[in-house]
């Protein structure tokens, strides 16, 4: 029996996973997503081919790859159905993905209501991409959501939206939702549609270890953003962090192999909440620029700061992991001084990632010299300036964790293998 290997970004979302997904694919046979929905953006670039994906497995750049959306995952199926509609348009197999069984649906009232409760929490908004990501959940918790195993009964599926809508109508007064009767007809076409797609989920993934098939799964947000540890409210809905992986498939912790995290050189938040090592001044605002930080769902500028060693550490506890890829290491190139944050000065130092973590939290800065010369052709640890080295050295030290890639560049060859 093969055991599958969880790939996760250890930050707040954005770290460049699509990209990890993408290189690591090509050792695999299928690659899985265990949770979140479309509020996860991801994109990829290889050779001309330069996609954004959203709900779609990040191994989808190679074609023997066969790509799993698993039972912890709500899923809009107007958005995915749009996004094969774009991957065929470009060539891509999109047979190849399937959905399980027990994914949740995520439907227009779902995203109105999100809209309503970020309106009803006015400052204390999470800014949340608008999706209806939270709703789905809260469905799913509540046990009135819809499966995708109710596409085999259209009836039941037209009774639970009538439900639902009528249990959410005074909440949704004033938000412009579609009526009953089209999201029941739009939601029974999609159905059809996607049917093809629909598989049970336990039985697939199973079997896949069953035929010593090599599984990669893939984490989308990051642990930061994670339900339960993250820096709750201020995060997502579903639990992002490796553990999370073994739940969203239907599979025991004796199935999980390595667990391989993705950081970015840098840290970014897109939305409100903690952020301790973020940079207010011109520097945030290089980060931005150089690293193209605008979100890939909503466009926001994303939040930008110095590597954060402590929420690193942490992360590195949640999900206990085997090795880092290092990502977007080359936009650091020009800073005179990097920095590092190595320590908060609160008591207790999980303040940071609570509802209590304050925005005045002070924070310890190492600074590290930086370097000039661009790194994006470099394909070993050589060939890097060593100021850029001794960097990568220090993010292993303070994370106890080796690095094992160091992505240069957005396109697939861009990178170091350690
Ligand atoms: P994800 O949500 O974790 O998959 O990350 P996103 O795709 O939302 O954001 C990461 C962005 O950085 C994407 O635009 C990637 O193409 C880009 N990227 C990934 N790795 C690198 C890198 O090493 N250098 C640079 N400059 N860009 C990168
Ligand atoms: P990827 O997979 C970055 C953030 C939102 C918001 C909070 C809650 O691309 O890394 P939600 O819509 O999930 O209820 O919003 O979580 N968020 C992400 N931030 N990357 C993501 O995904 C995110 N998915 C959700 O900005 O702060
Ligand atoms: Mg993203």
């Amino acid at each position: 029996m093969s055991k599958a290997d969880i790939i996760v970004g250890i930050q707040w979302g954005d770290e460049g996973k699509g990209r990890v997904v993408d290189l690591y694919a090509q050792d695999y046979d299928v690659v899985a997503r265990f949770g979140g929905g479309d509020n996860a953006g991801h994109q990829i670039k290889v050779g001309e081919v330069d996609i954004a994906l959203r709900l779609v497995p990040s191994g989808v750049l190679n074609p023997a790859v066969e790509l799993f959306i698993g039972g912890g995952t709500v899923v809009n199926p107007f958005g995915l159905l749009e996004e094969l509609e774009r991957l065929a348009a470009i060539g891509v197999d999109v047979s190849r993905v399937r959905i399980s069984d027990r994914a949740h649906l995520v439907l227009p009232y779902h995203a109105a209501q999100d809209r309503a409760n970020e309106r009803a929490r006015g400052a204390a908004a999470i800014g949340t991409t608008g999706r209806g990501i939270g709703p789905a959940y809260v469905d799913r918790t509540a046990r009135s959501g819809i499966t995708f195993a109710d596409f085999a009964r259209p009836q039941t599926l037209a009774e639970k939206i009538r439900l639902n809508l009528l249990h959410r109508a005074a909440q949704l007064e004033g938000e412009n939702v579609a009526s009953e009767a089209d999201i029941v007809g739009s939601t029974l076409d999609a159905a059809q549609r996607l049917a093809p797609h629909v598989v049970d989920g336990v039985a697939y993934i199973h079997e896949k270890f069953e035929h010593d098939k090599r599984v990669l799964i893939e984490g989308a947000q990051g642990s930061l953003l994670d339900v339960g540890y993250g820096t709750y409210p201020y995060v997502t809905s579903s639990h992002t962090i490796a553990g999370g992986a073994c739940t969203g498939l239907g599979i025991g912790p004796g199935a999980v192999g390595r667990v391989v995290g993705v950081v970015k050189a840098y840290c970014t938040r897109v939305g409100a909440g903690p952020f301790p090592s973020e940079l207010l001044d011109e520097r945030g605002e290089r980060l931005r620029q150089a690293g193209g930080e605008f979100g890939t769902v909503t466009g926001r500028p994303r939040r930008c700061g110095w590597f954060d060693g402590v929420a690193g550490r942490y992360a590195v506890r949640l999900n206990g992991l085997d090795a880092l890829a290092l990502t977007k290491l080359d936009v650091l190139c020009g800073f005179e001084r990097v920095g590092i944050v190595t320590g908060y000065r609160v008591r207790d130092q999980a303040a940071g990632f609570s509802a209590a973590g304050s925005p005045e939290l002070e924070v310890e800065v190492e600074e590290l010299e930086g370097w000039d010369e661009p790194i994006r052709g470099a394909r070993t640890m050589s060939a890097l300036p060593q100021a850029a080295r001794r960097y990568v050295a220090r993010i292993e030290e303070i994370l106890a964790t080796p690095v094992e890639i160091v992505s240069v560049g957005r396109e697939r060859s861009e990178l170091v293998r350690l």
